[in-house]
């Protein structure tokens, strides 16, 4: 076991390995915050005790991860918030990136028309305009109680002052050294121009700090116009990339109503397109609402032979039909309706159905692997669910000079070629080809569950397209199996997203039996090393207490309580 400090709430037990779920959890009967990164979950419990919200929580939270997760937490990147306020109002927030002005549908094709490799993932090509700062600051501008100085201030401390590096966060960015050498920004500053970082070293980020400072005096313009703007257009610029003053001054974070379904009498609250995880989440459970698991255990081969087949089908629309919503008349409403999922359980047996077999819905036509999750939660039962991302570990790999701010690649989510699989091996369709202003598809599932009226789960993670497996695994594990939320958030993980046709099992997942007779029901399998995504999340109890989902997969994580 290892062990997490919780400052004043104690100590925090996790496993050391994934093998086995474990019941041990933290809990507060005040505010909490859960991420992937324990430096941050602080800075937000801070927020709180000062009297902030979970909405002012959730911007310093978020803000701090951007200095001290920077594989992932980001202000040039981009991502998805779900509020629900204590009197049950509820909102989206959309800051995904937008593709900028000089973007254009075939523009990381060569001239046969082939994918250029690496041109949607690394480089300044790579990034769309970035939208943190903007969904930050209309969260705040809705529903912030403290001043917004109040809460970007201590994201500014921390660069300026520096954060020791870990022992892992020390390894991995000497292992990228090779990587980030081409951008002379990210050298000096992840890999100190080759003086590599050790352990219990600070590292210092003075440019993010002063980026930052802007933030905190200008509010959502210290980023989108004046000096930070300008150096993005700069960096472009000198070192080529397609950002200019004008991809920023028009950059707007989208509210959006969330997309909502119900579960046996749970209330899921989720995120809209152009995020498909949340359609994508309530279709696999109204599909599992009529074809049901409860007495299977949750490792056996008919659950999990029946969720991968829920997960196919879902997987087959996502690539079909969703995109950016502004650019699309998506069929949201025919992809959540129950109808339809029993349509598409009645074709599920125990025996796979290959994938090729699997055809997307056709609709009538309507009438006119990096990325972060962290949950809030206050003492009022205000509550924010948000996942943010650069797209791949420390995105385009490039910080725009002079700005400190490392830049996504979040372009590699649209379709390059229709048919041609994306960095996660998403094969993905027309709906979701490049265009100017236009949004990514994505998969990140912030979302809340209401039980009879009360909040009940507030969860989400990282992890590309099994971002959406994960949310429903963390859901299904707590209504289903009666897991604490702990064990819930730690139990080993399954995906399949329709192609590849194959299932694959996180450690400890799938035992040798479980594999056997998975084959034998016409399943393939395959392993992974990585745990599939970091869920953090946060139950409430019967009598109002808030327990922590700490996801061990991130030895980083924690918990923090604001009494
Ligand atoms: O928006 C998406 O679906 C992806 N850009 C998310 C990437 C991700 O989760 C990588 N994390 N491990």
């Amino acid at each position: 076991m290892a062990s997490i400090k919780t400052g004043l709430m104690g100590t925090l037990l996790l496993a050391s390995s994934l093998s086995g779920a474990q019941s041990q959890s933290y809990s507060t009967r005040g505010g909490m915050v859960v991420s992937d990164s324990k430096t941050a979950s602080d800075v937000g419990a801070e927020i709180l005790r000062k009297g902030g919200n979970a909405v002012d929580a959730a911007v310093a939270t978020g803000l701090a991860l951007a200095v001290t997760f920077p594989s992932a937490g980001n202000i040039g990147g981009g991502g998805f918030m779900v509020v629900r306020m204590a009197d049950g109002e509820t909102v989206a927030i959309d800051y995904r990136e937008m593709a900028p002005g000089k973007a254009f549908r075939e523009m990381y094709l060569d001239e046969s028309e082939d994918v250029i490799p690496g041109k949607s993932t690394v480089g300044r090509w790579a990034a769309g305009v970035p939208g943190t700062v903007a969904g930050f600051w209309e969260a705040h501008q809705r529903y912030g109680s403290l001043p917004w100085k109040d809460v970007v201030e201590p994201a500014v401390r921390i660069a300026a002052d520096g954060y020791v590096v870990s022992a892992g966060r020390a390894s991995v960015l000497r292992s990228r050294a090779d990587r980030f050498k081409p951008f002379a920004d990210s050298y000096r500053v992840f890999c100190r121009d080759g003086d590599f970082y050790e352990a219990g070293e600070r590292l210092k980020q003075p440019e993010l700090a002063a980026t930052l400072s802007r933030i905190r005096d200008q509010g959502r313009d210290g980023f989108y116009k004046g000096e930070t703007a300008r150096l993005f257009a700069e960096d472009a610029k000198k070192h080529g990339g397609p950002f200019t003053i004008a991809d920023f001054d028009n950059y707007v974070a989208k509210v959006r109503t969330p997309l909502k379904g119900t579960y046996k009498g749970y209330y899921i609250v989720t995120m809209p397109p152009p995020s498909s995880g949340g359609a994508a989440l309530i279709q696999m459970l109204n599909m599992l609402e009529v074809r049901p698991t409860g007495r299977y255990g949750p490792s056996s081969p008919l659950y999990v032979n029946r969720l991968v087949e829920v997960m196919k089908r879902a997987f087959a629309d996502r690539a079909a039909h969703m995109g950016d919503p502004d650019y699309n008349d998506l069929p949201v409403d025919n992809i959540i309706d129950k109808g339809y999922a029993a349509e598409l359980a009645a074709g599920i047996s125990v025996f796979a159905t290959p994938s090729s077999e699997i055809k997307a819905g056709v609709f009538p036509p309507k009438e006119g692997r990096n990325t972060t999750h962290y949950s809030v939660v206050d003492s009022a039962g205000n509550a924010v669910s948000n996942t943010y991302t650069l797209n791949t570990g420390y995105g385009a790999l490039v910080i725009a000079e002079g700005t400190g701010v490392l830049l996504n690649n979040e372009m590699d989510d649209f379709t390059s070629k229709p048919g041609v699989a994306n960095t996660y091996g998403l094969i993905q369709g027309e709906a979701n080809s490049i265009a100017p202003g236009k949004r990514p598809l994505s998969s990140m599932t912030p979302t809340i569950v209401v039980k009879d009226g009360s909040l009940f789960m507030v969860t989400g993670s990282p992890g590309g397209p099994t971002i959406i497996n994960t949310v429903l695994h963390s859901i299904l594990n707590v209504v289903e199996h009666d897991m604490t939320i702990q064990e819930a958030v730690a139990f080993p993980r399954f995906h399949h997203q329709w192609m590849p046709d194959s299932v694959e099992w996180g450690p400890g997942a799938l035992s040798k039996e479980t594999r056997e007779t998975m084959a034998l029901l016409g399943q393939e399998t395959y392993p992974t090393e990585y745990g599939l995504g970091s869920c953090h999340a946060i139950l409430i109890g019967p009598n109002g207490r808030r327990w922590a989902g700490v996801d061990p997969r991130v030895s980083s994580s924690g918990a923090s309580g604001s009494d």
